[in-house]
């Protein structure tokens, strides 16, 4: 079978390979790229496991094909620390012991990032909302979205000067 060349940037970097028509971008991630940190739960878009970022939109890489990345921006769990250096959620997730299995670890930090690059002081509402589409068969989900919420703090609190700000807010509310 005839395979696809395709050309994309996945984390920031160049990126080229060949995939058949039928690949899933999930499938292109984990099995040509070596990127096994997006999961495959359900490979039907229900459980939010294999989530992306495709030109700056969350989407389930399991309902994307790889030849829809082609001269595209792909973003995964690999991207998202500094180095060594964790991203806040990942800290908060670790301090805060919000995974057990950690199959739905990787699509939940991805989803979450995307929350807080939309909506930087998320209600816990609005965190249980925006995670909706992200199962977990263990945490019973508290864990979770405190970590989302402490990472959010700690965000603003780490930008311009908001920390005073922010638990002035706390405290009036
Ligand atoms: Fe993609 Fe479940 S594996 S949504
Ligand atoms: Fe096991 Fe979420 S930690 S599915």
């Amino acid at each position: 079978m005839s395979k696809r060349h395709v050309t994309t940037s996945v984390n920031g970097d160049s990126v080229e390979f060949l995939c058949s028509t039928e690949q899933t971008l999930l499938d292109v991630l984990r099995d040509e790229l070596f990127l096994t940190g997006s999961k495959e739960g359900c490979g039907s878009g229900d459980c939010g496991a294999c989530s992306v970022m495709l030109d700056g939109r969350l989407v389930c890489a399991c309902l994307v094909l790889g030849v829809e990345a082609n001269g595209r921006e792909v973003e995964t769990i690999e991207g998202m620390s500094d180095g060594e250096k964790l991203h806040p959620l990942q800290q908060k997730f670790l301090e805060h012991a919000a995974l057990q299995c950690g199959i739905c670890t990787p699509g939940i930090l991805v989803a979450a990032k995307a929350l807080l690059e939309k909506n930087p002081d998320p209600t816990e509402t609005e965190v249980r909302y925006w995670l909706a589409g992200n199962l977990c068969r263990c945490t019973g989900y508290d864990k979770i979205v405190r970590a989302v919420l402490d990472a959010a703090a700690a965000m603003r609190g780490a930008s311009a000067k908001p920390a005073a700000a922010s638990s002035v807010q706390m405290q009036s509310a």
